[in-house]
């Protein structure tokens, strides 16, 4: 039986809120041995997203760099297919945007860079910024990490930025 984590975070806070991409987590659920699993700030949400806890936002050479806590994991294949997209860091530039994530191996500090779309800036609540995403797509250096199936362009879900404003 696959399994998936349950939901746990009804809490609605500031984060990313995404769901990678919804045909890879069929995938990986359908398998018998196949679990996506959440934790360290990443929250499972209704209808398959995930919250990743915002943390403090920073500029960096005139980019806003939005950074986010959380580890999500897929394994199946019996140990062959294993996929972590864990501290996910959005960088914003000119409303270009650019999704890093920590080292899915966990062998160096160098982080890689998954998806890229543009950030369309959203009302947010006092304190807040927020921005959304439409055209998410895979970037070149994320094509290795999903077995060379998705070339670069592939598209992912959309996704929803909210952070304490900067
Ligand atoms: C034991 C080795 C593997 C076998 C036999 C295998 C087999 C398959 C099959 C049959 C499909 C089509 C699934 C379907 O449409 O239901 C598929 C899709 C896919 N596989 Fe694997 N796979 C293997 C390893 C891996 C590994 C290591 C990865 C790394 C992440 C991977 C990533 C994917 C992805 C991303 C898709 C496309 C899912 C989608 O968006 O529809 N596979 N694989």
């Amino acid at each position: 039986m696959a399994e998936q984590d349950d939901v746990v975070d009804e809490t609605g806070g500031p984060g990313l809120r995404w769901a990678i991409k919804r045909s890879f987590v069929d995938y990986v659920l359908r398998m018998p041995d196949g679990r996506a699993g959440a934790g360290e700030g990443a929250h499972p949400l209704e209808g398959g997203e995930i919250r990743y806890e915002a943390g403090e936002p920073r500029e960096v050479d005139g980019a806003l760099v939005l950074p986010f806590r959380g580890d999500v994991r897929f394994a199946g294949h019996f140990g062959m297919l294993y996929v972590r997209i864990a501290d996910p860091e959005v960088t914003i530039r000119d409303g270009k945007a650019e999704l890093t994530i920590a080292d899915p191996y966990l062998k160096s500090e160098e982080r890689t860079r998954l998806v890229t779309f543009t950030a369309v800036p959203l009302d947010a609540g006092p304190g807040e910024s927020a921005w959304s995403a439409s055209d998410v797509v895979l970037a070149p250096e994320g094509v290795e990490l999903f077995n060379d199936v998705y070339q670069a362009g592939e598209p992912f879900e959309p996704l929803e930025i909210r952070v304490p404003a900067p």
